[in-house]
């Protein structure tokens, strides 16, 4: 075969049998096919699309390039969770001790952030101490040990993922449902939980733009599981604004331990437990909403949280230490009325620039950089009351928070933003 006949057969909109994608994905993992011809690749499929068939055939494709975890020494249901990608979203580190706290092992495996979205990673780096890698036996045993741990993944696992995933974020080949299905899907496959929560982002934030297209995602995302018996569920989640009140690596990390304190705004501590249940229920445990939150809100997670640090070498204590940085900008409102908007993509984009993300994969994180809202959407505000505070290392000119106040929109109708928008099983 040949990589130039498969691109040109793509090209003019016709199928590729699962052959030629096998042969395309072992080759392209393997260093036979250049970057150059994947990236034309990605492009045919944006514009031609793929077929069912063709998506699940890439997607047990980029599983066979690389390693596959076997859990079935864990005992229980393992169920995992994956966000396709949003700004403030810190939900991992409250959600997965939460599960565990009633007994549903977690074994997880997350990634880093990349542009204006942000990276589970990284906010436990935030934390002194942490190690990201576990080799698989220690990774099991600290599950069977804890119920929990949330490492980075394996350079083994789902090899034609990382390699394509990187080629797509430079070729402008992400945001297309196909690509996405299959490198999502590929690597929760390989991680081998029996069961998969998938937070299917849309909005302004999000990779998925409309309601419709997310909700397309989701269908062939969740089919794919099931197709190689994972019990899958996606819940399609709102990213027209920041998630809760913090962006940045060790503000969402304070953030998540607020809400495991019970002292976090109500909508996401609602939003949480509404997603524990559905990841509950995977595990096969009905649990009810007001026990969710009880153990959310009473200690349980947040102990579980403390162990899973301290299983991974992070130093408890430096989860409640504060952020420390040079500047703090207060930002306040221009007039009164209710916060009609504020645009997840731009202030993802304004936290990244002060150091909490990357622009690319090379960048250096400041830990502590961020945004604190202290009005979301819908909340009313008066005149002159904070509207955030900015903490940065970097100096903000004039004009940058003049641009930040004018992205927050103030008026007299009110909005009332849900969460949770669909859940597709
Ligand atoms: N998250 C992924 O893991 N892959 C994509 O293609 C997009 C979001």
């Amino acid at each position: 075969m040949r990589a130039v006949d498969l691109i040109q057969k793509k090209r003019d909109g016709l199928e590729l049998s699962t052959e030629e994608i096998q042969w395309l994905i072992a080759a392209y993992a393997a260093g036979d096919i250049p970057d150059y011809q994947m990236s034309a690749f990605a492009m045919a499929v944006y514009f031609q699309n793929m077929t069912m068939r063709e998506i699940r055939d890439l997607t047990m494709a980029m599983v066979r390039s690389g390693d596959q975890l076997d859990l079935s020494p864990i005992a229980g249901i393992k169920v995992d969770k994956h966000s396709t990608g949003g700004v403030g979203d810190k939900i991992t580190l409250i959600l997965a001790p939460l599960v565990t706290s009633f007994g549903v092992p977690v074994a997880k495996m997350s990634g880093r952030g990349l542009g204006h979205t942000g990276g589970t990673l990284d906010k436990l780096e935030s934390i002194k101490g942490y190690q990201i890698e576990l080799d698989k036996a220690n990774f099991i045993k600290q599950v069977q040990d804890k119920g929990i741990a949330v490492i980075g993944q394996s350079e083994h696992l789902v090899k034609a993922d990382k390699m394509l995933y990187a080629l797509r974020d430079v070729t402008a080949t992400v945001d297309t449902l196909p690509l996405i299905a299959s490198s999502v899907m590929s690597k929760k496959i390989a991680a081998g939980s029996d069961a998969i929560l998938l937070d299917v982002t849309v909005g302004d934030g999000a990779f998925m733009k409309t309601i419709e297209d997310a909700e397309k995602l989701s269908r062939i995302m969740v089919d794919l599981g099931k197709e190689v018996d994972r019990q899958t569920v996606a819940v399609i989640t709102d990213m027209s604004q920041p998630l809760g009140q913090a962006i940045g690596n060790r503000l969402e990390v304070l953030e998540a331990v607020t809400i495991m304190q019970g002292q976090g705004r109500l909508d996401i501590t609602q939003f949480i437990c509404e997603l524990a249940q559905i990841m509950l229920r995977l595990g096969g445990k009905e649990v009810d909403l007001a026990e969710i939150k009880e153990h959310l809100v009473g200690g349980k997670a947040l102990h579980k949280f403390e162990e899973l640090v301290a299983a991974q070498g992070g130093e408890v204590a430096d989860i409640y230490r504060p952020v420390d940085t040079r500047y703090c900008y207060e930002i306040k409102a221009e007039q009164s009325g209710f916060i009609n908007q504020l645009p997840a993509l731009y202030f993802g984009h304004f936290a990244m620039e002060i150091g909490a993300g990357r622009a690319v994969k090379t960048d250096q994180l400041d830990y502590d950089a961020g945004i604190v809202f202290e009005k979301k959407v819908g909340d009313t505000i008066s005149a002159g009351a904070l509207v955030a505070r900015i903490y940065s290392n970097r100096e903000i000119s004039q004009k940058g928070l003049t641009e930040f106040v004018k992205n927050v929109t103030i008026n007299y109708d009110r909005v009332s933003p849900k969460e949770v928008l669909k859940v597709i099983d």
